[in-house]
């Protein structure tokens, strides 16, 4: 790679030789999918700096075009991998962002990074526009599948994870891409769940809630930022100096380039209406800090105008520019503009297998009265339209939701599903396994708040590859095909048109009939396992009450439904503990474990106090038990003994907890500061040790500054974030 310095001289020098037109063009992001190639090869001879939304051969073209512009400037191609290359039809697809985090495994989550990139970079593409750092806290939002959870520190662990399997080790490599951090910040936080609505949040609150994961991007190298499209006290985050600049670049010393969100630009005009005209929307946009511009295409001649009527100073420019030449003389675009990654690796072997553990470590087991690992069953009946829906299974940002033209449907093997991954693994055992569809997911006239909206390109996707999923409700059909069956697995969960952007639910009870469905299969008796294909926590709270086991799998990615099936004939003990809280009501959302206190009365009347499950909460086929808790302040070391009490070999992710017990503003009833995988074997104890740092037990005080207040804190260690689940100490710091 090229040194800082040589770096810098360079940038200037390219600077010097660049028309106020060409500064503008390189801010550009032109939306491949909206502009088609021959717009797209226009803006490339005027030296547009990226575009988006381009795979393969086109992007190839496109870089043609833009290196031969009066200055040769490369362009940087950025795509949305966010679980995998989704969008390209021969990817390897993993588990969503909210799957893999109930893996609590930042290695396999760099392990998703590492092959999205090689992947992305086979495509002679750039960037990605992943991790999501946002924290899903009010789960009705439609974006709550793509972030890591609702926890601060596990969303920035996982997230630098990530970022550091996107980037490796040098953003020169052939196989390295970018990342970005979006949405910054507190997009999930929006009023009401509402998506990009303003958020309820203050500057302090975002430091301390929000800002954590971002931070440990930054410390993670992530070369760009995209900005949210919310706004805080009624002020839209693109037009923010503050945040993007104040703290993004002073207080966090980013120095890599900040992307808007899709129009973001001139949404400050037609949606936010904070800005008159276009003109003053880019100059709001450019001066707070946006680098550059996804897809305003107005943005251009708006800024040109600005700079020549001296609205805007042409270094506002500059800065936005040396900002984006510095990553692609870092990623040494100038000598090799194509990133070429691993030839023939996209879906490879590796990639699968990669893919397969993944699946296998975000297997969550919630519940289980003696049913699994499976024993002695003669007949399998699995029923459940998400035992059998790609599109559900893989979630959001693929090919099925974002099709492009020139990718052919339906879908491509290998994949499992969960019906598919029964019947494998039944006839390995010479045990019979039947499937019924049950119902539709879909909500209906009959759900609390009547047919949901329909989403257009969901449904015509539907209607060319998965027609042989569009069937009737049979619920007596279903019961039938269980009748003889002696382990029922029910599958439930939601649908693409109840999740992603635009899509937020305000009723998170199991749409369709699909609760009809499980009482009539429940009022068979037979032990029955309910599997969660879903994008989110949904409410469930009967069915926690009285199903024999429950495994939480969300969007599992192409081999979901085979891990499903390989834990619950315990191939392997499942070790995922749960990133996020699973509401009983949507009437008790936010229900996140890091609540402040004071509320009168601690619960709504009509509501336990407690979540149907716990953030942290999972379990597998061995009880762990603890003991010993110590802690030293002085050298802030912690160490606890942790038993397996089972039969199985079984990995436990040992959680720990603080709380601040009074402090200058009022502090979280407890915090994650750190967690740890240990593999333990049958009956053997393990010491596990944690040197704990001062700025863990950090707060953001009233002055926005981060400091640590002397006095009394707890520390707690466990197995999930329960009380019940806790040994707790109380020492002076
Ligand atoms: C989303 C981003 C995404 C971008 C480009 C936006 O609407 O909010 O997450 O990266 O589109 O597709």
């Amino acid at each position: 790679m090229l040194n800082n310095d040589t770096i810098k001289l360079r940038v200037e020098e390219l600077l010097r030789q660049m028309t106020v037109e060409e500064k503008v063009a390189q801010m550009m992001q032109i939306p491949f999918n909206i502009t088609g190639k021959e717009e797209a090869l226009r803006w490339a001879k005027m030296g547009a700096g990226s575009f988006l939304h381009v795979l393969g051969d086109d992007a190839r073209e496109i870089q043609q075009a833009a290196m031969s512009s009066r200055l040769g400037i490369p362009a940087i191609f950025g795509i949305d991998a966010i679980h995998g290359h989704g969008l390209k039809h021969e990817a390897t697809i993993f588990p969503s962002q909210l799957s893999a985090a109930c893996s609590w495994n930042p290695e396999v989550v760099e392990e998703m990074g590492r092959v999205t990139a090689r992947e992305v970079a086979s495509d002679g593409l750039h960037w990605t526009f992943s991790p999501v750092l946002c924290l899903g806290r009010d789960t009705r939002w439609g974006r709550v599948n793509e972030t890591f959870g609702e926890d601060p520190y596990l969303a920035g662990e996982l997230g630098a994870a990530i970022i550091h399997g996107y980037q490796g080790d040098s953003l020169d490599a052939p196989d390295s891409i970018l990342a970005c951090a979006k949405h910054y910040i507190g997009y999930g936080e929006a009023m009401g769940a509402r998506d990009a609505m303003d958020t309820q949040m203050t500057y302090r609150k975002m430091k301390e809630v929000f800002l954590p994961p971002f931070r440990r991007a930054v410390e993670a190298g992530c070369a760009s930022f995209m900005t949210a499209y919310g706004s805080i006290d009624g002020h839209p985050f693109t037009a923010d100096p503050k945040t993007l600049k104040d703290i993004l670049r002073g207080e966090l010393g980013f120095d890599g380039f900040v992307v808007t969100d899709w129009n973001n630009c001139e949404s400050l005009m037609i949606q936010q209406h904070v800005a008159a005209t276009i003109e003053e929307a880019s100059v709001q946009a450019a001066e707070a800090g946006n680098d550059m511009i996804m897809s305003t295409l107005p943005f251009y001649e708006a800024a040109l105008s600005a700079v020549r009527t001296g609205q805007m100073d042409e270094a506002v420019l500059d800065d936005a520019v040396r900002h984006i030449l510095t990553i692609k003389f870092r990623m040494n675009l100038f000598e090799k503009p194509e990133k070429v990654g691993v030839p023939g690796c996209v879906g490879c072997e590796e990639h699968l297998d990669a893919a397969r553990r993944a699946a296998r470590s975000s297997i969550t087991l919630l519940k289980n009265e003696g049913m699994l690992p499976l024993k002695g069953v003669k007949k399998v009946a699995v029923i459940g339209k998400n035992a059998d829906d790609l599109n559900s299974q893989y979630g959001d940002w693929t090919y099925f939701t974002h099709p492009n033209a020139n990718e052919p449907r339906p879908a491509r093997r290998p994949y499992v599903t969960v019906k598919e991954g029964f019947e494998a693994l039944c006839a390995e055992r010479g045990i019979a396994c039947v499937y019924h569809f049950g119902c539709e997911v879909k909500p209906t006239a009959a759900d609390a708040n009547g047919p949901a909206l329909v989403d257009p390109v969901a449904e015509a996707i539907r209607q060319q590859s998965l027609s042989r999923l569009r069937q009737e409700d049979d619920i007596p059909g279903a019961v039938e095909a269980a009748r003889d069956a002696d382990a029922i697995i029910l599958v439930v969960g939601d649908m693409i048109d109840q999740y992603g952007e635009f899509k937020d639910r305000a009723d998170l009870s199991l749409s369709g009939r699909q609760m009809e469905l499980y009482r009539a299969l429940r009022a068979l008796s037979i032990p029955m396992t309910v599997v969660l294909v879903a994008s989110k926590p949904l409410c469930i709270p009967e069915i926690a009450a009285t199903a024999d086991a429950v495994i939480c799998a969300f969007n599992g990615g192409m081999f979901g439904g085979q891990a499903v099936a390989e834990a619950a004939f315990g191939c392997f003990n499942p070790s995922g503990r749960l990133p996020i809280s699973f509401p009983q009501h949507s009437g008790q959302l936010p229900v996140y474990y890091n609540t402040l206190p004071g509320w009168h009365g601690g619960r709504y009347m009509d509501q336990p106090a407690t979540p149907v499950y716990a953030f942290g909460e999972g379990m597998g086929f061995a009880p762990f038990t603890y003991a010993n808790l110590t802690f030293d302040p002085a050298t802030l070391l912690a160490t606890v003994d942790v038993t397996n009490a089972g039969d199985v070999a079984g990995t436990e992710v040992v959680q720990v907890y603080m709380h601040d017990v009074v402090a200058s503003v009022i502090r979280p009833v407890k915090q994650l500061i750190a967690f740890t995988r240990v593999d333990i074997a049958p009956g053997e104890t393990k010491t596990v040790t944690f040197q704990l740092e001062k700025a863990d037990f950090a707060l953001v005080n009233r002055d926005e500054q981060l400091v640590v207040e002397p006095g009394e804190f707890e520390l707690m260690i466990g197995h999930s974030s329960k009380d019940s689940d806790l040994l707790k100490t109380v020492f002076i710091l």
